[in-house]
């Protein structure tokens, strides 16, 4: 499958509940094929609006501390960034909630499988606890190796230890693009 069949199958997608409420259907940020593949929880607001995945504050976080870790590695990676799902959760009212529902996860895990075929990359980052869990549960069959780093929001969101939590998340990063192969 080609990037332009992806992206037919999925922009226009009602297979569940959360196009009802989206703007847009966020599908990925970065390019085919790449060394690293970032899968987050959900689009945002900013995300919802554009139509790329993490371009909003969490995003802009994400980037500054994937930067760091690029300069302090000294290896320059490929990374393209998704989301378990394509579109952002809201409730009654309209407002973003913290997590997708279940049954719009199961809906876009075929979405995601896809996406990781067409990146093939060397490790998958999943980017919070939402995204480690289905990451591994829906990519399983496709044998990639998964990292874990904690959600950016979460960092911006804690009113303790930012600075160590950027720290650490620079120095995993660091570590995994250190054992990057490149081609
Ligand atoms: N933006 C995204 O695209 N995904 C997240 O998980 C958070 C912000």
């Amino acid at each position: 499958m080609k990037w332009k069949h992806h992206k037919k199958r999925w922009i226009d997608c009602d297979r569940c509940s959360l196009c009802e409420q989206r703007n847009k259907v966020v599908l990925l940020k970065g390019k085919i094929p790449c060394d690293i593949l970032m899968v987050g929880e959900a689009p945002g607001i900013s995300e919802d609006t554009l139509g790329k995945p993490f371009i909003g504050p969490a995003g802009k976080l994400l980037e500054e501390i994937i930067e760091a870790a690029k300069e302090s590695s000294g290896v320059n990676v490929s990374i393209a960034f998704t989301n378990v799902v394509g579109c952002i959760p809201k409730d009654g009212t309209g407002a973003k909630t913290k997590e997708p529902p279940k049954d719009a996860i199961k809906e876009c895990s075929a979405r995601l499988k896809e996406v990781a075929k067409l990146c093939r990359p060397q490790f998958v980052v999943c980017v919070g606890k939402l995204s480690g869990k289905w990451s591994r549960h829906t990519l399983k069959d496709l044998g990639y190796t998964f990292e874990d780093i904690i959600h950016p929001a979460a960092i911006l969101r804690s009113k303790v230890n930012k600075e160590l939590a950027i720290q650490q998340t620079e120095i995993t990063l660091r570590d995994l693009f250190e054992s990057v192969v490149p081609f």
